[in-house]
């Protein structure tokens, strides 16, 4: 091997290692600490800070500029290197920054540290928007070349996914359904266009399937709100597997299965009963009733019912839609593999249910068909607008 080979590949598993590491970190400040120190290290610089936007105030705040500990930078969207990466969304590569008027040497004059190279680039969300700035300063060994700027945007991909999480995370004790709802839209909004149905889908269905066992209304109405929240551990998932346009490989597809795994992480703190009932089915909805789903091979009974529900609900549903691995099944085909599938992957009451209330589903189905859909229940209008 090269050397230039031996540096790749030292670089690849040290961004795999970045990945994983701040996938599983749901506290926001050390989450970003915890970045700040990795890419450090990735690009060989001498400090990094991550900025984030907060859009109350249109500032780039950041707590963790190495050697400003526990002081709080806060920069004008627009103004400063940093504020005109996030105005802009195009990087910027600065190999001497006191001759760059864009530059501010304020920073600088607080605490005593003499800037010379700079290289800061956009952190986007899944949607393409603006939520924050990386910066890496004094690269150790000469400037920031274009292999750094790739490096720096690859690792600010995976980074805005974790913090969206932690933010998620942090918001929630206040129990915010709505906040809540955007973000299962966000992390679900890359591996499918037509999220906001989907997601409506599991809803509709999942309450139809409950009423036909028959559960209480509360019960019902409990499931509505809840499932659509099934899948909001993916936003741990890195593109290169949620995106994959073909069959995943074992490896891949054992990283997917940890979907479950974050969601009910992200959830299960939770106080509000709603997010409790929506950790189960986040933790639960891939086991199958036979014992052989994940990831801890469930069996019967000790799958929690509402769990049990939405797995009916998902796969009909996802057989039904369009992914980037397959294509959509005919419902009738749907509907057969679910009734092959009564007793293996599925609760035979929940199969019974479904083909009781199968002629509401298809209703349901070719009203999104149709164009004519409606709001999910929780999620206004405006809502809508805003992410799409
Ligand atoms: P998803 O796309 O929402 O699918 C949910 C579940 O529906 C799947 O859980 C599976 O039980 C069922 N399902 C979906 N498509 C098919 C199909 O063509 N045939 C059959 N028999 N069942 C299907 P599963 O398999 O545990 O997958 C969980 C998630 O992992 C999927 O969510 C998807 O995001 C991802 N995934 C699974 N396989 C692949 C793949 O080959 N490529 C990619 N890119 N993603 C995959
Ligand atoms: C700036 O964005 O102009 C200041 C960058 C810094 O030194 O953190
Ligand atoms: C896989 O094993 O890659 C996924 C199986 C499936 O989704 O059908
Ligand atoms: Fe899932």
């Amino acid at each position: 091997m090269t050397n230039r080979e031996q540096e790749l590949e030292k670089r690849l598993n040290l961004l795999v290692k970045f990945g994983g590491m701040i996938a599983i970190e749901t506290n926001l400040n050390r989450l970003l600490e915890l970045i700040a120190e990795q890419v450090k290290r990735l690009l060989n610089g001498d400090r990094c800070t991550v900025f984030v936007l907060d859009k109350q105030t249109n500032e780039l705040w950041s707590k963790v500029a190495h050697g400003l500990e526990h002081t709080e930078i806060r920069m004008p969207f627009g103004k400063g290197i940093v504020g005109i990466v996030a105005q802009t969304g195009q990087p910027i590569n600065i190999k001497n920054a006191y001759s760059d008027d864009r530059f501010s040497s304020e920073i600088d004059r607080v605490t005593g540290y003499k800037t010379r190279n700079i290289l800061a680039v956009p952190l986007k969300d899944v949607t393409g928007k603006i939520i924050g700035v990386f910066e890496v300063i004094n690269k150790m060994d000469g400037d920031f070349d274009a292999e750094d700027e790739g490096m720096l945007f690859l690792l600010g991909s995976f980074a805005s996914a974790a913090i969206e999480n932690a933010q998620l995370y942090e918001s929630l004790n206040k129990s915010q359904l709505e906040t809540i709802y955007r973000l299962a839209i966000t992390a679900e909004y890359r591996d499918q266009v037509d999220t906001a149905v989907h997601l409506r889908h599991i809803s509709e269905y999942s309450a139809l399937l409950a009423k036909g066992l028959p559960l209480s209304e509360k019960e019902v109405e409990n499931i509505r709100y809840s499932s659509p929240l099934h899948d909001i551990g993916k936003v741990g998932i890195p593109d290169a597997i949620l995106l994959k346009p073909g069959k995943l490989t074992p490896e891949e597809y054992e990283e997917m299965k940890k979907h479950t795994l974050y969601g009910a992480k992200i959830l299960c703190n939770a106080e509000s009963a709603l997010l409790q009932i929506a950790c189960k089915i986040a933790g639960s909805h891939h086991e199958k009733f036979d014992g052989t789903g994940y990831p801890i091979k469930l069996k019967g009974g000790q799958i929690p019912l509402y769990a049990r529900i939405v797995s009916v609900a998902d796969v009909f549903d996802a057989l039904c839609m369009p992914r980037v691995y397959k294509s959509k099944w005919e419902s009738e085909k749907a509907r057969e593999y679910i009734l092959s599938e009564s007793e293996k992957s599925f609760d035979p009451d929940v199969v019974k249910s479904f083909e009781g209330v199968y002629e509401q589903i298809l209703k349901i189905q070719s009203l999104s068909n149709d164009g004519k859909t409606t709001v999910i229940p929780g999620i206004t209008k405006e809502l809508h607008k805003h992410t799409f």
